[in-house]
């Protein structure tokens, strides 16, 4: 017994290696996300039991390690509890930003207590873990700031920006470097954190706000890549391998960001958007546009066979998806074929649609991604289009001059009709005009997505089902 408890930590670990595999692997669907929430929350929970139980890691420090722990779950607990769902880009980026900083002190603490210095590929590793860890750490704060409204959100750039960054970063790699060959100077290491600190404030300035939910992607997978060099600064597997996988999964997550925007990772992290955007926004085209009330659009989804609603970021701001889900009720109801369009990049995170409709409990059914349900829309008597905007633009497949040219978008203008629920007629986080507005078979709801639906709900409930 006695030998299975000194060895249980490299089960519990082994158990966690897996369990990670298998969270990353089920948060990728919306039918299993759940399911992989919870493998990720077992394995956690065997990683830290592990850890404790691993005497010579924590030798006789169980009360600290418990005060922090309770602190954490204080903190933690209620931010996820009352945090609104708008809200989880900028949450995501204050979380990022504690575990870089967790293992940027530890990368730091390694270097001053060791016994020995550290030298070899352990020194290349603990300059890594404390570099990206302390970039990460501001640059997350930074995210946090720009999306919260704390700090403005526009690029803020100017002249030469891209080349003082560089060579910025390139003084904080050669004093990085320093430690690794030669037995560096006092000054050094500080000042190599403090480098890699404002680093992470000078990366994001000239990213505009909208950006962040991609660039949070590619700091989630800065902080994996701090925590794998950490689990070889430390001799720990369990940390190499959630690290590596961290680093991976963001990584690729930030790619599929930028495919889904049409976007080069360079246009994102020096394009400097939000400005472009912003001038753009401003031009306004005079060809009419055809309003519509909640009781013409009730009577036109009564009158159709087949209603495809697309939601966007205003379904988000607006938190309509509950009644979005009775409007699908109340058709489904009526024999009418109610089906989801989901754009990978609609509204502002990865997975917002598909979050929001579920926890409305509409079904994983009549979720459809892009490439699976555009050839549908010629067949659709109704696109019904709630809060988007620049995934349903047509210019993005003919305009060479439009910022999204090349996007990939649904083809909601190919349906018989279209409605567009907005509150008026303002840009999409792309700042350009939408020529679907003023397409002769779109017809615009102007109001607020939760109320608009709410009306046409109400409307069509007026009508029996059997009339
Ligand atoms: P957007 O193009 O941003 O358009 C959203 C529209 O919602 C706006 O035009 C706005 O018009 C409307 N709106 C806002 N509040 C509303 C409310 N309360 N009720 C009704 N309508 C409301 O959204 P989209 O089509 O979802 O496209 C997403 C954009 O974000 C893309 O350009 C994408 O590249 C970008 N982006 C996405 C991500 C991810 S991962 N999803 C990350 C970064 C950037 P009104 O003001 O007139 O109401």
């Amino acid at each position: 017994m006695e030998g299975f408890m000194q060895s249980f930590w490299m089960y519990a670990y082994f158990a966690a290696a897996f369990a990670t595999v298998f969270s990353i692997k089920w948060l990728s669907h919306p039918s299993t996300a759940r399911r992989g929430v919870i493998i990720g929350e077992i394995g956690f929970t065997l990683a830290i039991l592990g850890t404790l139980l691993r005497l010579e890691a924590v030798p006789n420090q169980y009360i600290a390690i418990l005060i922090a722990i309770a602190i954490g779950a204080m903190i933690g607990a209620p931010m996820a509890k009352l945090m609104p769902m708008t809200s989880v880009p900028q949450f995501t980026a204050l979380s990022h930003a504690f575990g870089a900083l967790a293992a940027a002190l530890v990368g730091t603490a390694e270097y001053y207590i060791a016994a020995e210095p550290p030298h070899g590929f352990t020194v290349v590793a603990l300059i890594i873990e404390v570099l990206l860890g302390f970039l990460t750490f501001t640059a997350s704060l930074m995210a946090f700031g720009k999306l919260q409204g704390l700090v403005p959100s526009p690029p803020i750039t100017y002249k030469g920006q891209n080349f003082v960054n560089l060579t910025f970063l390139a003084c904080g790699i050669v004093l990085g470097i320093w430690p690794m060959i030669a037995t560096a100077p006092i000054w050094v290491f500080p000042a190599f954190t403090v480098i890699a600190l404002i680093f992470g404030v000078m990366f994001i300035l000239p990213i505009g706000g909208g950006d962040m939910p991609t660039v949070i992607a590619l700091l989630n997978s800065f902080a994996g890549a701090s925590a794998c060099a950490m689990g070889f600064t430390l001799g720990n597997h369990l940390l190499i391998i959630a690290g590596a996988l961290n680093a991976a999964s963001g990584f690729i997550l930030s790619m599929i960001m930028c495919k889904a925007m049409n976007r080069s990772f360079t246009n994102v992290l020096f394009g400097a958007f939000g400005q472009a955007q912003e001038k753009s926004g401003t031009k306004s085209e005079a060809r009419p546009v055809h309003s519509a009330s909640a009781e013409d659009a009730a009577m036109m989804m009564l009158n159709a066979q087949k209603v495809i609603i697309v939601p966007g970021y205003g379904m988000a701001v607006a938190q309509a998806q509950h009644k979005v889900r009775e409007l699908a009720d109340q058709l489904i109801k009526r024999d009418i074929d109610v089906q989801f369009a989901i754009h990978p990049v609609a509204g502002r995170m990865p997975g917002h649609m598909n979050v929001l409709l579920a926890e409305a409990d509409i079904s994983y059914d009549r979720l459809h991604e892009m490439e699976d349900i555009n050839n549908d829309f010629g067949e659709a008597d109704v696109a019904l289009v709630i809060g988007a905007n620049d995934v349903v633009n047509p210019a993005a497949r003919h305009d060479k001059t439009s910022p999204i040219y090349g996007m990939p978008i649904l083809d909601v203008d190919k349906a018989k009709h279209v409605m567009v629920i907005k509150r008026s007629m303002n840009a999409g986080f792309a700042g350009i005009e939408n020529e679907l507005y003023h397409d002769d078979k779109t017809l615009m709801l102007f109001g607020d997505a939760k109320g608009m639906v709410a009306e046409i709900v109400k409307e069509i409930g007026a009508q029996s089902p059997t009339s």
